[in-house]
């Protein structure tokens, strides 16, 4: 399969790329780095790279930003952050991308755990999760040509325990095989519309 990973040099999306890797034929997309460049905030950039790429058989996100402060701190513009990166980038990846992918092909997004257990600091990471895994559900009712969308939904993992582990007091990081292997559930199983979780 010829799989494009979007964010495909960060902490999860290279253990993820290093699996495709050995059996597909993965182009890797980053903010700054990767065979090409995107920012999935802006819906040209997504375009611009959809063109160089070109037709694909999976799109996997591992890519997307918002903005963590207290409630009483964050400003609308704030919660713009989510909703153009994590949220409506996703949602833009969908739009755009399937038009890209072969039949039966896939895209693959990411959240995280906080949509079902939101930490301090939390309200707009935690919403625009939770607004991605209800689109999922529901874009995977209108796909055709046997497309497939789902969502990739780890707790805190393995590999950013120690950046993160203050945020998230009491969660076990889970195994990046763990995780590394819902993205392969998604990508060479036949599920659609499911929201992939990923707890130790
Ligand atoms: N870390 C965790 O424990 C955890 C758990 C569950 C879910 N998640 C979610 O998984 C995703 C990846 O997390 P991570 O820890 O792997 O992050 P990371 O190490 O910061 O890596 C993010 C990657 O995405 C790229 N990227 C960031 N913003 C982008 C944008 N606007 N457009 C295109 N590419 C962009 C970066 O590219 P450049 O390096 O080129 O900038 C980088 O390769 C995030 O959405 C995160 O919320 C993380």
């Amino acid at each position: 399969m010829k799989i494009l990973i979007i964010g495909g040099n960060g902490t999860i999306g290279k253990k993820v790329s290093e699996r495709f890797s050995e059996n597909h034929d993965v182009i890797i997309a980053g903010r700054t780095s990767g065979d090409v460049t995107v920012d999935i905030s802006n819906v040209q950039s997504i375009s611009e790279m959809l063109q160089k790429v070109g037709n694909v058989n999976a799109i996997v996100n591992i890519a997307g930003d918002a903005k963590w402060d207290k409630f009483d701190h964050l400003s609308e513009e704030d919660f713009y952050i989510g909703i153009k990166s994590k949220l409506m980038g996703q949602v833009n990846l969908v739009r755009l991308g399937r038009k890209y992918l072969k039949p039966e092909g896939s895209i693959t997004l990411t959240t995280g755990i906080l949509a079902d257990e939101p930490v301090d600091m939390t309200t707009s990471a935690a919403m625009v999760n939770g607004a991605v895994q209800s689109f999922v559900k529901a874009v995977a009712l209108e796909m055709d040509n046997g497309l497939r969308v789902n969502v990739v939904s780890a707790d805190l993992v393995e590999d950013a325990y120690e950046k993160y582990k203050d945020y998230f007091p009491g969660n076990t990081p889970v195994s990046m095989r763990k995780v590394v292997d819902g993205y392969v559930k998604c990508v060479e199983g036949r599920i659609n519309g499911k929201i992939v979780r990923i707890r130790a």
